[in-house]
């Protein structure tokens, strides 16, 4: 894309980061595509901006169409022979030889499958996060794949709503850090590169939004609360290089993300700079009719392109109506040109020209014992310890007979969680297996008690409670099976379903120590089968190395470090809850909240205000406790930078590893702040009694933010910052940003 200069500087102006080099127009790329795009006919360009799923049969109709040059990019192209099939029509027999692009889901694995994004998420650790991405980019590419729909960089504050098990949780700086991590991971060091695929970073914009957490709803987002939650990881993944974007479902403030001009047109292209393409989510251009904005298929393509979407995913808009809005010049030719060259232009960087075909013989490593060792790695990470009375975990490997219970302890296809096209149950280690490889077979009692999350039939309670008699501890796994997270499956009810909580209240009277393990794609309000268990594990959907994560984690040769990503509510009336909320004229006071007959707080009289975990909580097996927390300065400019440093100090009997977090709050801006605000982190580990002063730079551009005049900026003034363990604690000191 050309960029005016002032329009660069804007972007400096407004951003105040360096410009994304690996975004820089290709001099030789750009000549490749103005060459291949004079060639061509209006009908072949059309074809360009076309993507169809592929029905699993190669007809003479869809050949005859690839021929045409009438496809420019498939998903879901079936098996490698396939892909090849239909690559070999593509570059051999269309007059013009342009390969396609083949498209798939690939969102936290491969065949080897990670855990889901919100399980990830809660490593924090962008570095094992590009490892696995590069796993399941190298598993793909070997199986034909360019270009994966990932990574989802979604902000999501409502766990009704279940693609929050496909994102990174509720904070902008967290997601884009891992965004970004997970962009550089799937198209490795070169997107030309055999083992890259193409990232696609999505859902464009505000999706996550949807009003009452219900999938594709409407989404009411001021611009401000849009530019610094919602739209930072995306800027973080079009930074990082994202080759793609896809825009989303839903209706942002009256008019569709898939024909938005001003999320797509002045936000993403001249703002932000990106230069790769755009592709529709699946119909959202024909989906245009039902939101209202459009009266025809017609008026969609018209309204689809003009909004900046390059690509039409399923739907036959662009097909059907380009052309002749093109003849009758309701769109100007350029206008599909200029999406053309922005798919091409992807199209040469992934370097489909030079190698279009895969080589089945060449470079398959699915499930390779290294990409396990990293999925487990991942999974163990991603574990949040909740709860651990009196240090009832780690449990001794030798403390005699466990009671494994409930219907997600054996469920290989539920682990694996939502999104996975290609991992299969087969290849899944279960909880139960682990624990038996792990204390012998004898050593453990099995009941399933119901068969699976929903399930509401008692019958199997008795068992299950006689195994809990029988043993000295008894694991728990409860949770949600995959079928009831992800897409389209918001839920306004965030228990745990069916039966569970009963069956947990069956086990828990034995008297047993009982250790809950929760398996679920969003956060639950599970409190009643929680409160009367010694320990809570929280393992969302953990993927094929859950069992083996779990089992080294529940006796002890693993330690928890993972940190949640999301605030849990104490129950569904409490949403959206959100760590980095505003204060409001009335905050609640902490100490007398309680009160009922103090009627001038913020707060609820029949339930605590406050999240039932924080964002940013996590409990280790060891303990830490931080001091000393130290500013190298009191205030700082404009242009300058302060030093925050706190001892971090290892209390307890097992080395262990803790999640340092920083949180600022600007305390009297133009415009309303955050009273929290995650701004850095990171990884120490600490073996017993052994000290670590952990220091953070805090730059003046760190604490900009859109102001009253939608500039991005940093204001004077005083701020309070945080070093802590988590959302809700920590040490808390003060500066001065000054002018
Ligand atoms: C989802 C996308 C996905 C696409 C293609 C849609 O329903 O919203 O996230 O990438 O389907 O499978």
């Amino acid at each position: 894309m050309k960029r005016s200069l002032l329009q660069l500087l804007t972007s400096l102006f407004f951003f105040g980061c360096v410009w994304n080099l690996s975004a820089a127009p290709d001099p030789e790329i750009e000549a490749r595509v103005g060459k291949l795009l004079s060639k061509m006919t209006l009908e072949e360009k059309i074809g360009q901006l076309c993507q169809m799923n592929f029905e699993g049969r190669i007809t003479d109709d869809l050949a005859k169409r690839i021929r045409n040059g009438e496809v420019g990019s498939f998903l879901n192209a079936g098996n490698l022979d396939a892909k090849n099939a239909l690559q070999r029509i593509a570059v051999r027999e269309s007059r013009l030889g342009i390969p396609l692009i083949y498209g798939r889901d690939v969102i936290h694995g491969y065949r080897t499958v990670f855990p889901i994004p919100i399980g990830q998420s809660c490593s924090w650790n962008p570095d094992l996060i590009e490892k696995a991405s590069r796993v399941a980019a190298t598993e793909a590419a070997s199986d034909g794949i360019h270009w994966t729909f990932a990574p989802m960089v979604d902000i999501a504050r409502d766990p009704r709503w279940g693609r929050i098990a496909e994102g990174c949780g509720e904070d902008p700086f967290l997601t884009s850090s891992l965004a970004a991590a997970m962009v550089r991971g799937f198209q490795g060091r070169r997107l030309s590169d055999a083992d890259a695929v193409a990232a696609c970073a999505k859902h464009y914009v505000g999706y996550g939004a949807a009003e009452g957490g219900r999938d594709y709803n409407t989404t009411w987002i001021p611009e401000r609360l849009l530019r610094d939650v919602y739209l930072p990881s995306f800027h973080a993944a079009v930074d990082a290089g994202a080759a793609t974007l896809m825009s989303a479902f839903n209706n942002l403030n009256g008019v569709p993300a898939s024909g938005n001009a001003f999320t797509l047109r002045q936000v993403l292209r001249k703002e932000l700079g990106f230069d790769g393409f755009v592709v529709s989510d699946w119909a959202s251009i024909q989906e245009m009719i039902n939101h209202g904005t459009c009266a025809d298929e017609a008026e969609a393509a018209k309204k689809g392109l003009e909004g900046g979407v390059d690509m039409e995913m399923v739907t036959d808009c662009y097909r059907n109506h380009l052309a002749n809005l093109v003849r009758e010049g309701k769109i100007p030719e350029s206008l599909v040109d200029e999406s053309v060259k922005n798919v091409l232009r992807v199209k040469f960087r992934k370097g489909l020209f030079e190698r279009p075909f895969t080589d089945a013989a060449k470079g398959k490593t699915l499930l390779a014992a290294g990409h396990l060792a990293l999925a487990k790695q991942l999974a163990t990470q991603g574990l949040v310890l909740l709860k651990n009375e009196k240090n009832a975990l780690p449990l001794s490997p030798t403390g005699g007979k466990v009671a494994v219970i409930g219907p997600l302890a054996d469920s290989p296809a539920d682990q694996l969680g939502c999104w996975v096209m290609d991992g299969r149950p087969e290849d899944a280690v279960t909880p139960l297996a682990a624990i038996r490889s792990l204390l012998g077979k004898d050593n453990v009692l099995f009941a399933q008690g119901l068969r699976t999350s929903r399930d509401e039939d008692r019958s199997g309670f008795a068992e299950a409670v006689r195994a809990a008699e029988s043993a000295d501890a008894v694991i728990l796994f409860l949770g949600e099976e995959a079928a009831i997270t992800g897409e389209a499956k918001s839920r306004a009810f965030i228990g745990l379903p069916g039966r569970q909580e009963e069956l947990a209240a069956e086990v828990e009277k034995t008297g047993k120590p009982v250790v809950l393990v929760v398996m679920a794609g969003r956060p639950l309000t599970f409190d009643a089968a929680a409160e009367p268990a010694s320990s809570v594990l929280y393992a969302w959907h953990p993927g094929t190395m859950a069992g083996p994560a779990i089992a080294d984690m529940l006796f002890g040769k693993a330690q928890p470090t993972g940190k949640l990503t999301v605030s849990f509510p104490r129950t569904v009336g409490q949403l959206p809850v959100y760590y980095n909320f505003m204060n409001t004229g009335r905050p609640v006071n902490p100490e007398t909240w309680i009160v009922p007959s103090i009627f001038d707080q913020s707060k609820y009289i029949d339930v605590d205000y406050r999240p039932q975990y924080p964002f940013g909580f996590g409990l280790s097996y060891t303990t830490f406790r931080y001091d000393r927390l130290t500013l190298s300065s009191p205030e700082f400019g404009l242009d300058g930078s302060i030093t925050v440093s706190a001892t971090v100090t290892n209390t307890g009997k097992r080395a262990g590893e803790e999640i340092v977090q920083l949180y600022i709050r600007d305390l009297a801006a133009s415009v309303t702040r955050p009273v929290k605000e995650l701004k850095g982190f990171k990884r120490v580990s600490l073996d017993p009694g052994e000290s670590r002063t952990v220091e953070f730079i805090l730059k003046a551009s760190d604490l900009a933010f859109w102001n009253d005049r939608m500039e991005f900026k940093a204001e004077p003034g005083r701020f309070h910052v945080w070093v802590a363990p988590n959302s809700a604690e920590g040490l808390k000191g003060e500066f001065s940003l000054t002018e």
